[in-house]
């Protein structure tokens, strides 16, 4: 299991012995179908560029980045050195009212890739507290500017910002709330973007639909705007199936919310880091939010960390009182924590080094063209793309909605290519280093499952 100088050594994990039968009971899994996980797990136990190994000693191409995080691909010998050496040298330090030099050097780092004017950084460990970090921010920036009653949240059908409470408030994916009871309190939804009737099988940003940023303009004039704190959307919303925007919308959503004062979030979990060929979807769309969260992908996935970004000014109206005061009563102990500092300074500089936050701009042609060679296979009824993400929505199966897709994740997996379903969609996000042929088996691989499938 150890080599020579004592750390895992991947390829020893073939072979390995899989999960006992008390194992197998003890751990509740998260998001997952536990019975029928259990009944044949899908383990992986070494992972390497493009690349997992099972315990088998099978390898699996993984289309999918892990879960849209491992951008830079597995195993990145900058990443995996940077955490070994800042284990070793400090392993933890505390966020509130200490720092570690690595915090501040990252912060720097970070703010040097986001659109101008988004230069301060607030850390936190996953998107999903990234998300409530924001939409706290957002509440308490109002009232710091003597604006108090701004306390609705407003955001998207279908959109989706992690489990917490705030998240899954203003998320809009039904089984993810429906369990929950009535979560926080004033908050509203603007309609979802997804218009297969006009834009199916767009190549891109599809043509119609900028109007429906108009529906925060209802949300105005029914709550009135002295009332709504901030909007929080995917620029391209993922979890729910890569719904990517029409074009012009983002530009028309910041248009209306500057028109009323109201805070734009961007929620770029998953579109940032080069995601959509560009370091944030900020960046790409040339739209600039007042406040924009990311996680996943500042670490490469290797170790849990969050951030959200936050205009200058929304950082300054919080900088006022006694100064030996909190100005901001929010924080997590693992805020900033050194091993992902350390994890994301590698993942910045491995990035750098391959160009792989633009990469995806180059290729977005070549990744366009193969995810949209799906069209015609038997029940794909839609195909979805921008960047280094793609989309292929297939008819439910009557009565059993998702059962197709999730028949067509297994067949995949047998075939030793992991894909990601959400509902009846296929998500594909594979990490940026992805060569042409690689990206041509994920596409003969789900082409034959999908026929298999059928
Ligand atoms: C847009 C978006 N926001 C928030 C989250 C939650 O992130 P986490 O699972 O790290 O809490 C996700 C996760 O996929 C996401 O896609």
């Amino acid at each position: 299991m150890y080599n020579d100088l004592g750390h895992i050594d991947p390829h020893a994990a073939a072979g390995a012995p899989a999960i006992t039968p008390a194992g197998k009971a003890a751990y509740w899994m998260p998001f997952t179908a536990n019975r029928q996980f259990k009944e044949a797990p899908r383990l992986v136990s070494g992972a390497d560029g493009m690349f997992f190994r099972t315990p088998d000693g099978r390898e699996v191409l993984d289309s999918i980045a892990g879960l849209w995080c491992v951008n830079a691909g597995h195993n990145r010998p900058r990443i995996v050195e940077a955490i070994q050496r800042q284990a070793a040298e400090l392993d933890f330090a505390p966020p509130f009212n200490m720092g570690h030099p690595k915090a501040f050097e990252l912060a720097e780092r970070l703010v040097q890739l986001t659109p101008p004017g988004l230069d301060k950084v607030f850390f936190a460990n996953s998107g999903s507290e990234a998300v409530e970090s924001a939409l706290k921010i957002a509440l308490a920036y109002h009232r710091a500017r003597g604006e108090g009653t701004r306390t609705r949240l407003i955001g998207r059908e279908r959109g989706y910002h992690g489990v917490n409470f705030g998240g899954i408030s203003v998320g809009g994916m039904v089984g993810n709330r429906k369990v929950f009871g009535a979560m926080v309190a004033g908050v509203d939804h603007l309609r979802h973007t997804h218009d297969p009737a006009r834009n199916a099988y767009s190549v891109g940003q599809p043509a119609h639909g900028a109007e429906l940023a108009d529906d925060l303009e209802r949300l105005v004039a029914l709550h009135d705007a002295s009332t709504i704190a901030a909007v929080i959307v995917e620029p391209v919303a993922g979890s729910t199936g890569v719904l990517v925007p029409p074009q012009g919308y983002l530009q028309r959503l910041r248009e209306i919310c500057d028109r009323h004062g109201i805070l734009l979030i961007f929620d770029e979990v998953i579109t940032g880091f080069g995601r959509l060929g560009a370091p944030f979807a900020a960046t790409r769309f040339g739209v600039t939010p007042d406040l924009m969260t990311c996680a996943k992908g500042i670490t490469n996935g290797c170790v849990p960390m969050g951030a959200v970004f936050a205009r200058d000014a929304i950082y300054e109206a919080f900088m006022t009182g006694p100064e030996h005061l909190i100005e901001f009563p929010h924080g997590y102990t693992y805020s900033g924590h050194p091993l992902a500092c350390a994890a994301a300074l590698g993942t910045l500089d491995t990035y750098a080094e391959e160009d792989l936050l633009t990469r995806g701009s180059r290729l977005e042609p070549m990744f366009a063209q193969a995810v949209h060679s799906l069209r015609g296979l038997p029940h794909v009824i839609d195909i979805r793309n921008l960047g280094f993400v793609g989309g292929i929505e297939l008819e439910p199966r009557p009565g059993e909605p998702g059962k197709r897709a999730f028949s067509v994740f297994l067949d995949c997996w047998e075939q030793g290519v992991l894909i990601r379903t959400t509902g009846d969609t296929i998500a594909l996000s594979p990490p940026l280093i992805i060569e042409e042929a690689q990206l041509q088996r994920v596409i003969d691989t789900v082409a034959a499952a999908i026929r298999r499938v059928a």
